[in-house]
């Protein structure tokens, strides 16, 4: 008798489990961790071949819970469950985040976001020179880099090494170039960054959220890692982030992962201020001949895709890779060049699309269903 319990019970144990392992195969839409690692599946109850899983996913789209439904249905299924019980359900504060969330800090006015499917496509250039093209033209701009694993703000910005003011619990931005800044990478040693796991990430971002004294700002810019993970689910449930940016190179094997970036803004309720096309074309400085190394045409359909725009091109030039590495930006050490012209132009389109989405108290981005592409 006792035995025969003991063997129901190490069933149960390895069916569950072997569940978990299967769900943890099942992607979360539109994110590039499955549900498991995010922490979604809340409950699985195995009882011989039936199967109640229970999850909570903040997306109040019903085409995400249906995809996630439909493949659970169809993993559980190939391993001989037969009655699959799945309840997703959506808790309600998260469906009220993100441009239409509750602003936890009311000295900020408004919040972008920079972010991109890829890695090393310029977010970080792009967030550096924007702030400071905002910067200015007047605006009261601060630099949040949410990028735990790799934190460039510091070095961009020329401020690697400065240790910012602690009162009691809370920190001081750090200034640079008329801008409030604030990195991981201001306050923890180097390389520690990158040992940084999930729930981890959710924690740090939650607690910079909680501890920085921002003065006020008409806007705070994040900095994302590339990717769409636990930093970008954190904030955008955390803040209500009034637009997000989406920072793209022209190259075809980009697209994928910048439809991703698109996808994940949607599912978020973020709206899509535009897109910046950065590295696009090389313009030759011996004979001003400009070459489209890494292809040209790829960014206008998937604006197009998504109801929204290009906000600018910023072509490959050796001053903006000197301005990152040397924390001089280039609209800081060439503010009237042809590229800072260019910052400056997208910088333009970027408030005029933030004054656009405060004045209708954020869009709804249920109503945006992106075409097949
Ligand atoms: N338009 C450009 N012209 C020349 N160099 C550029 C340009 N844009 C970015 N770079 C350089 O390319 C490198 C990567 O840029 P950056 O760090 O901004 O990318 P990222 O998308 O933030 O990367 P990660 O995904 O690692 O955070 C940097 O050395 C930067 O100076
Ligand atoms: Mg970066």
């Amino acid at each position: 008798m006792v035995r025969r319990n003991i063997e129901r019970v190490l069933k149960y144990m390895i069916n569950k489990i072997e569940i978990e392992k299967k769900l943890s195969q099942i992607i979360y839409p539109n994110f590039t961790k499955n549900i498991v690692e995010f922490g979604f599946v809340k409950d699985i109850i195995v009882k011989d071949t039936s199967c109640d899983i229970k999850i909570a996913i903040p997306s109040s789209s019903t085409k995400i819970s249906y995809q996630i439904k439909t493949e659970i249905e169809s993993i559980l299924g190939a391993i001989g469950c037969k009655d699959i019980k799945v309840d997703i359900s959506q808790p309600k504060e998260i469906l009220e985040s993100s441009s239409k969330g509750k602003n936890v800090l009311p000295s900020i006015s408004s919040f972008l976001m920079v972010s991109s499917g890829k890695g090393g496509v310029g977010k970080s250039t792009t967030t550096v020179n924007l702030a400071v093209s905002l910067a200015q033209q007047g605006k009261r701009v601060g630099i949040l880099d949410a990028d735990i694993y790799g934190p460039n703000i510091p070095r961009m910005m020329g401020i690697e090494g400065v240790q910012p003011t602690f009162l009691g619990r809370n920190i001081k931005p750090i200034y640079a170039h008329n801008i409030q800044v604030m990195s991981i990478g201001s306050l923890i040693d180097r390389g520690a960054s990158l040992i940084w796991k999930g729930a981890m990430v959710t924690q740090a971002i939650e607690q910079l959220l909680e501890d920085i004294l921002w003065d006020e700002l008409d806007i705070l810019l994040f900095d994302m890692p590339p990717g769409t993970g636990d930093a970008q689910l954190t904030l955008a449930q955390s803040l209500p982030v009034t637009v997000g940016v989406c920072v793209t190179t022209p190259q075809k094997v980009a697209l994928d992962d910048t439809i991703r970036s698109m996808d994940m803004f949607n599912q978020l309720n973020i709206p899509i201020a535009g897109i910046v096309e950065n590295m696009s074309g090389f313009v030759c400085p011996d004979s001003g001949k400009e070459y489209n190394i890494f292809g040209k045409g790829t960014t206008q359909p998937l604006a197009d895709n998504y109801q929204t725009q290009i906000l600018g091109e910023i072509p490959i030039e050796s001053t903006i890779r000197e301005g990152g590495d040397s924390g001089l930006p280039i609209t800081v050490l060439a503010p009237n060049c042809e590229t800072s012209k260019r910052y400056k132009d997208i910088a333009n389109k970027l408030w005029k699309e933030i004054e656009r989405v405060t004045s209708l108290g954020g869009v709804d981005n249920e109503s945006i269903q992106p075409t097949i592409f």
